[in-house]
């Protein structure tokens, strides 16, 4: 049972739940994901797209799981069950708080190899394994790097402990301490990376490349890829934003919150795409060239560059520093529903979470070398999961919760919630009435070849 006469614990700084839900959202979707499929599907087009659908999905989506979590303060599954009881809803509402925490827990399940490749990376930075390598061999580090189950189930086995042990330190001591030391620290040597970036000239080619808007290049396949990235990079319907929501003190702003957290995660991406880009461009790489984007271009771009060891040795560091921001975030809502249900603390919570995490991630690592055969329907493992949350789970899930929130619970409970005035307040119904719910069956549909749009 939900211990109800427990006050739930609150962010203990004012800036807990933005450094928090940033740190969330800001991750390898922005910089290893946005990029490489940028490349699949063609340039501008997607990326309007994309932006598009931050604005008119993402946007109303978060403020709407924000509000979920702080009215109803617990796990997606208690708190949408909480909520909707108290509108005279139906429980089974809170099967979408069972489907949000499936998918952060799937998710996080290939993001730990995802994450491992980028601290393999520091580790090779930082021991010269890259130096003085060709385009070729960059290509072959990085299939060399995964062909050994050993050496890529090490990187990812310790991404999940590191994830674990944070979690498992709480919610102010381990992860409101970790994002406080380790946003800023981010934002620093992004800054560095930036500017540094700024002297390596093509920049040119990137920017066509990411800006000209070309409609006949944008697939229905590349439609639904732009609208679950936009679900992915912003951390929605997958347990992460609405848990943390839940610990959002009363007097907090959503739509203010909410909007910062968007507003540096589109910059991070876009920044994360104008200095990938003139690197691939200029070396003649392939855009298109799937997962192994950043890892092979990036090194390239480091070693030719005044300081470029020193300056890898930063990117891995901070690419590392947003996979574990957001890893964490991908766990808390099992964390804190199998704490507050069922009578365990939270260390054994998030060791036990951990153990189930590290079986199902070792399958996804396997699909890089012994298992890249075991495939359905010509996806690994891994690709089934990232397809499944992304395409499927999370816009499915985000649809969910704007129509229960827009058409079946008491309005007042989200007047009181978001707290905006008259005007703001129409505009946020509107928009998670009709436009949200509207965008995300549109490009279903066409998905699915019912219709094309
Ligand atoms: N938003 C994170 C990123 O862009 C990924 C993420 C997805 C985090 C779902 C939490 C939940 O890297
Ligand atoms: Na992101």
């Amino acid at each position: 049972m939900t211990n109800d006469a427990q006050p739930r614990t609150q962010w203990l700084g004012r800036w807990g739940f933005v450094l928090a839900a940033t740190g969330s959202a800001v991750g390898l979707g922005n910089i290893w994901k946005f990029p490489y499929i940028t490349g699949e599907y063609g340039g501008g087009a997607f990326v309007l797209v994309y932006l598009a659908c931050i604005l008119a999905v993402g946007v109303p989506v978060m403020m709407t799981e924000i509000a979920f979590g702080r009215r109803g303060r617990g796990s997606p599954i208690d708190a949408i069950r909480r909520v909707a009881g108290e509108s005279g809803a139906s429980p089974v509402w809170s099967l979408l708080g069972w489907m949000a925490m499936l998918c952060g827990f799937m998710i996080l399940s290939f993001y730990v190899v995802v994450a491992g490749w980028s601290f393999a990376y520091l580790w090779k930075m930082l021991s010269g394994g890259l130096a003085g390598s060709s385009v070729d061999e960059m290509a072959a580090i990085f299939g060399a790097n995964n062909e050994s189950p050993l050496n890529l189930g090490f990187w990812s086995t310790l991404v999940t402990v590191a994830t674990m042990a944070i979690v498992g330190k709480g919610v102010q001591a381990g992860i409101e301490k970790s994002v406080s030391w380790m946003m800023p620290g981010m934002v620093v040597m992004l800054a560095i990376l930036i500017g540094y970036g700024a002297f390596s000239g093509g920049f040119v080619e990137a920017l066509r490349f990411l800006f000209t808007f070309d409609a006949g290049s944008l697939s229905s396949e590349g439609m639904l890829a732009a609208l679950g990235h936009a679900f992915f990079t912003l951390s929605l319907a997958s347990g992460a934003i609405l848990t943390y929501g839940s610990y959002l003190p009363g007097r907090a702003s959503i739509a203010r919150t909410t909007l910062s957290v968007a507003v540096a995660d589109t910059v991070v991406a876009l920044m994360a795409g104008l200095a990938i880009f003139p690197v691939i461009f200029a070396n003649g790489m392939e855009p298109a060239s799937g997962p192994g984007l950043i890892f092979m271009s990036l090194p390239l771009a480091f070693q030719a560059m005044p300081l470029g060891t020193l300056f890898g040795i930063l990117f891995f560091v901070m690419l590392s520093m947003a996979a574990l921001t957001s890893s964490i975030s991908m766990v808390e809502a099992t964390v804190s529903w199998l704490t507050d249900n069922k009578g365990i603390s939270r260390r054994t919570a998030s060791w036990g979470t951990g153990i189930v995490l590290w079986l199902i991630s070792t399958l996804a690592m396997l699909s890089f070398n012994v298992g890249a055969e075991w495939t359905l329907a010509g996806k690994h493992f891994f690709g089934w999961l990232d397809y499944l949350t992304s395409r499927w789970m999370m816009p499915l899930g985000g649809l969910g919760m704007v129509l229960l929130a827009g058409f079946v619970l008491k309005n007042e409970a989200f007047r009181e919630e978001l707290g905006l005035s008259p005007a703001w307040h129409a505009l946020w119904l509107f928009m998670v009435r009709y436009v949200s719910p509207l965008g995300i069956l549109l490009i279903f549909v066409d998905a699915l070849g019912i219709a094309r749009v």
